[in-house]
């Protein structure tokens, strides 16, 4: 099949960066289809790490071409950081790098609102990564956005005068003090416009049906995780785009019948940044390691994420919702030492066990019903091949795909490209 979708089953950060691009190498085309540069994605090859927020993951490969599709929202101050990141890879970009005409533009207001937004609502944020994510989004579905194709209209600075004097109006009803210069904003935001107009910009959904109709296979890279789906996710701790596989159709303009595999990628533990419920949240010396070893902190805010035993229920949920055809199990290695593990299988809502993901998963509805197995101790990051895994963690999977009936067929052993093994 011509496209195939990868996405995190969790709240984000599960590894979707470094499978991309361990990935790419069978694909022509990568393509991102949703969020923005709220995102993080790691990628370490060759001793260097990159971090990289709105372009695709397969950037770093001679042949594939990467496709920022219309469901995505660029902030073109952060992308052209991200384009001076990569100065020293000789990466032609105008011919490797396109962008979709119909992806909406983040405007420095944007990102001022999403600030006075968070703020006006003290202790019931939603931990947002303060990108202007919300607003931009809030602004597409509102019929007022402005998109990638409007910089090649005449007139441009006219829609965004008019849009930037509308946000500066809500800015003042949300009755919070943010200070900001607009002046030094626009400066460094109409500077990077002018370079993000020397890419490539494209009707990407034509750009893509063409290459399928070519024979030529895509990967869409997925941002965020399933339960921080707008829809599907722990609403209102959510993100404001669908990172579910049906956002890879809508994000891209591919139909539903041009889908083959969705890889579903998932850490061996649980992690979320930001607030919002999280049944297996641990506050002990387990989720201490957790955070430790894992080094869990924000690819890009630099927040600490809170840690967690794995959730088979919310997984199970997430494949679901997605049509998983595919597990890659990430980060195993952070839990060799363990005694045991405990992983959920049911919750307790409201003193009866049930076994899906209800509405309302908050603390004081829902306990955390789990089973334990034994863990490993041996150091994986060496491990090569699945003949040296541990018997405890073929355990461990084997535990999982017989709870979400889909198989495990990538095992991440580090951080590193190299330390990915296939089953
Ligand atoms: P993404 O947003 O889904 O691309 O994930 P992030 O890059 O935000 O977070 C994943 C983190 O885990 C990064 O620091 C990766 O380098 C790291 N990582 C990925 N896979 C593994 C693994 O198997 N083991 C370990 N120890 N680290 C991993
Ligand atoms: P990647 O692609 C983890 C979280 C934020 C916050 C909520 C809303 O690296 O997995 P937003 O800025 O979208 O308004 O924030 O979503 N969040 C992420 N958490 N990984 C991400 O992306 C995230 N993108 C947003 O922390 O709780
Ligand atoms: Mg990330």
């Amino acid at each position: 099949m011509a496209v195939n979708l990868l996405l995190g089953l969790q709240w984000g950060d599960e590894g979707k960066g470094k499978i991309v691009d361990v990935l790419t190498k069978d694909y022509d085309i990568i393509a991102r289809f949703q969020g923005g540069p709220n995102a993080g994605h790691t990628l370490i090859f060759d001793g260097q790490k990159h971090v990289l927020h709105t372009i695709p993951s397969g950037i770093f490969h001679d042949k594939a071409i990467n496709v920022v599709g219309n469901g995505v929202v660029i902030d073109p101050v952060i992308f052209n950081k991200e384009l001076d990141n990569l100065s020293n890879y000789n990466i032609d970009f105008k011919s490797k790098l396109l962008i979709s005409r119909k992806a909406h533009l983040i405007l420095p207001t944007h990102r001022l609102l999403d600030a006075a937004s968070e703020t006006s609502k003290g202790k019931a944020k939603i931990g947002s990564t303060l990108k202007g994510i919300g607003p931009t989004y809030m602004d597409k579905t509102g019929r007022n956005g402005m998109r990638i194709g409007d910089l090649e209209l005449e007139n441009w600075k006219v829609k965004y005068n008019t849009l930037t004097a509308k946000h500066i109006r809500m800015i003042d009803f949300y009755e919070v003090e943010i200070e900001y210069d607009l002046k030094e904003l626009e400066a460094e935001f109409f500077k990077a416009i002018e370079t993000l107009k020397e890419l490539t910009f494209i009707d990407s959904e034509e750009y893509l049906n063409n290459a399928i109709k070519n024979g030529k296979t895509i990967l869409a890279e997925g941002a965020q995780g399933s339960l921080l789906d707008i829809d599907f996710g722990t609403y209102p701790f959510v993100t404001s785009s669908n990172t579910t596989a049906a956002g890879a159709c809508t994000g891209l303009g591919v139909a539903p019948n041009k889908i083959g595999d969705v890889f579903g990628i998932f850490k061996a533990y649980t992690t979320r940044v930001g607030s919002g419920p999280f049944p297996t949240e641990l506050f002990d010396e387990a989720g201490a390691t957790m955070s430790k070893v894992g080094h869990e902190f924000g690819a890009t805010t630099g927040r600490p994420r809170r840690c967690g035993w794995l959730d088979l229920v919310a997984l199970k949920y997430a494949v679901q919702v997605n049509g998983v055809t595919q597990l890659m199990m990430m980060k195993g290695d952070v839990l060799s030492g363990f005694d045991t593990l405990k992983v959920c299988t049911s919750y307790n809502y409201k003193g009866t066990e049930v076994n899906h993901l209800p509405y309302n998963i908050e603390e004081h509805n829902v306990t955390p019903i789990y089973t334990e197995i034994k863990c490993w101790k041996e150091d994986l990051t060496k491990m090569t091949s699945e003949e040296q895994l541990p018997k405890e963690l073929n355990d461990y999977i084997k535990f999982i795909e017989d709870f979400v009936e889909v198989p495990v067929k990538i095992v991440s052993v580090g951080p590193d490209r190299k330390q990915t093994i296939l089953r």
